[in-house]
């Protein structure tokens, strides 16, 4: 929140919750939804979704449970955020704000005990940290899916496994305790050796 435009914006969101309302359509013109680090917490709890986990910041989950239930795909509502990992996450912005995305806005965070801060954000520029983008990577399950990967839908895999990213998100710092199952510490010590060893270094230490 660091320049005038974002404390504009906050304040413009902050009024139209304190109301009590959800954003008119013409304050969507302007914005509907504040995304910032405060919009992000524990990821176990939001709502599971076979491996994954969901949310909606403008409070339909319901909706966003239904288009990730969708058996032939559907478009998330507005507001809808989608985490596999806690440092990874993906927010459904106003209608029409990127057409390109399809309106997702990408975003790498830093967790720890203390809570979350944005690394990047962002549309189709946003890469991570060992330069993936994620709007590329993300896109050939642009329909009917919209965007959302999970195993079969078109996007390239990538090199972790739900064993390792069930164990990131048991042992999300801002949960407190980790809640770690059977094989997670080897799961982590995996993860932490391809760190340590693996050709996409920086992407693995995005991890932690
Ligand atoms: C190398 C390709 C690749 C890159 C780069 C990538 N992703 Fe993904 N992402 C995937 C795949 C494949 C999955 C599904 C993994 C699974 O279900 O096991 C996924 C899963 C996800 C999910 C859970 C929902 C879903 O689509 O299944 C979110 C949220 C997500 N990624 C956000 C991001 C963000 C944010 C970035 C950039 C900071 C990013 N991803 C970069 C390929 C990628």
């Amino acid at each position: 929140m660091k320049n005038p435009v974002s404390r504009t914006l906050l304040a413009l969101s902050v009024s139209i919750f304190a109301l009590g309302n959800y954003p008119s359509p013409a304050a969507s013109d302007v914005t509907a939804i504040n995304v910032d680090a405060d919009s992000f917490g524990c990821i176990r709890d939001m709502e599971p979704v076979r491996h994954f986990y969901v949310d909606n910041l403008l409070g339909d989950t319901a909706g966003t449970l239904a288009a990730a239930n969708a058996p032939e795909g559907a478009p998330y509502p507005v507001g809808s955020v989608v985490q596999l990992v806690p440092t990874e996450a993906m927010v459904k912005r106003e209608q029409g704000f990127s057409p390109a995305t399809n309106d997702w806005e990408f975003f790498e965070l830093q967790v720890s005990e203390d809570g979350t801060t944005i690394g990047t954000r962002g549309f189709a520029e946003v890469n991570n940290r060992f330069g993936g983008n994620c709007f590329a990577c993300h896109l050939p399950a642009r329909d009917p899916w919209d965007f959302i990967c999970e195993s079969d839908h078109g996007c390239e895999p990538i090199p972790i496994d739900r064993k390792m990213t069930g164990a990131l998100q048991r042992s999300d710092p801002r949960c407190g305790p980790a809640e770690l199952q059977d094989g997670d510490s080897m799961a982590l010590w995996k993860l932490r050796a391809m760190a340590a060893i693996g050709a996409a270094q920086a992407w693995f230490k995005s991890f932690f």
